[in-house]
């Protein structure tokens, strides 16, 4: 077996190659000057299994994972998986209006074209992993997230969202403390309002966990209803940070933000490398 890694994914890719004891080689990309990406595999042939490694957001990710599929099928690779640390356009999974597009499905159909197996990291919703008709699997990042915040000192993990409850009750499980939700209502694509939780926080350090945080309108309004029914710290994990304009800076209210390495930020210290090996190894 050996790894590609794509350019939203190299670090991840080589700690990958690293946890499975094979070798890696570094997609080189680079866009024209119009903005078009090009890639290759630097070498001649490739007669063995290939693991790639790279994101579908933002689209010229995606473009450029596209374009690495066909080049390594190109080289003669016998099987080709896909890892996706960060799946991109998840979140439209289903038809919200009429005339909207199955966003999560129009990724599906077009990177299960070149691909034998897939696997993602915490998918926004499970379901997506119907929309790929070869084998595809979804690694949960809840292990890495709780063993990273064992020595916090996290009385209660919650989450924004009933939605998101079974990933906070995974991480609880794994620390050995409670887990509970809070009631999340969009009112904006920047702002969210969290209803006072019901569970008492006062005194208490609080993980919030969450699957993304994207301009963290999410993050602020849970940290600031925590903090005002007096919870002592809050300290917030997601996988996925995107940290759209300045969303690090929004959330200065909080104690301590951390995400893991699916897209890589200043943030970035939680590694799901273990967990994907795993995933694949499973399914060698
Ligand atoms: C929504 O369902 C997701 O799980 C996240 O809570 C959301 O995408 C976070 O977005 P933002 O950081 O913009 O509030």
């Amino acid at each position: 077996m050996i790894i590609v890694g794509g350019s939203s994914s190299y670090e991840l890719a080589e700690e990958l190659a690293d946890c499975m004891g094979v070798g890696c080689i570094r997609a080189s990309t680079k866009r024209f000057p119009d903005g078009e990406c090009y890639t290759r595999i630097e070498c001649d042939t490739i007669d063995d299994h290939v693991v790639v490694v790279q994101n579908t957001y933002p689209d010229g990710d995606l473009v450029e994972m596209l374009l690495i599929q066909d080049a390594i099928k190109s080289l003669g690779a016998k099987t080709v998986a896909c890892v996706i640390p960060y799946f991109g356009y998840a979140r439209q999974d289903r038809l919200f209006n009429p005339g909207e597009p199955e966003s999560a499905k129009v990724m599906a159909r077009m990177l299960e074209m070149n691909t034998d197996h897939v696997v993602t990291v915490d998918l926004h919703k499970q379901d997506t992993l119907r929309w790929f008709s070869c084998p595809a699997v979804d690694v949960k990042a809840a292990p890495a997230i709780g063993e990273f915040f064992s020595d916090h000192e996290v009385d209660i993990v919650l989450s924004p969202d009933i939605g998101a409850r079974s990933r906070a009750e995974e991480v609880g499980k794994i620390m050995g403390v409670d887990s509970d939700h809070l009631q999340k209502t969009r009112l904006s694509g920047m702002d969210v309002r969290i209803a006072p939780a019901n569970v008492d926080v006062g005194g208490k350090n609080v993980l919030i966990v969450d699957d993304m945080i994207s301009t963290g309108g999410t993050i602020v309004a849970a940290s600031n209803e925590l903090k005002k029914v007096g919870a002592e710290r809050v300290y917030v994990a997601c996988t996925h940070g995107l940290f759209v304009q300045d969303a690090l800076q929004r959330m200065a209210c909080v104690d301590e933000v951390v995400c893991c390495n699916t897209v890589m930020s200043e943030v970035s210290r939680i590694s799901v490398a273990p967990l994907v090996a795993k995933a694949l190894k499973e399914t060698q």
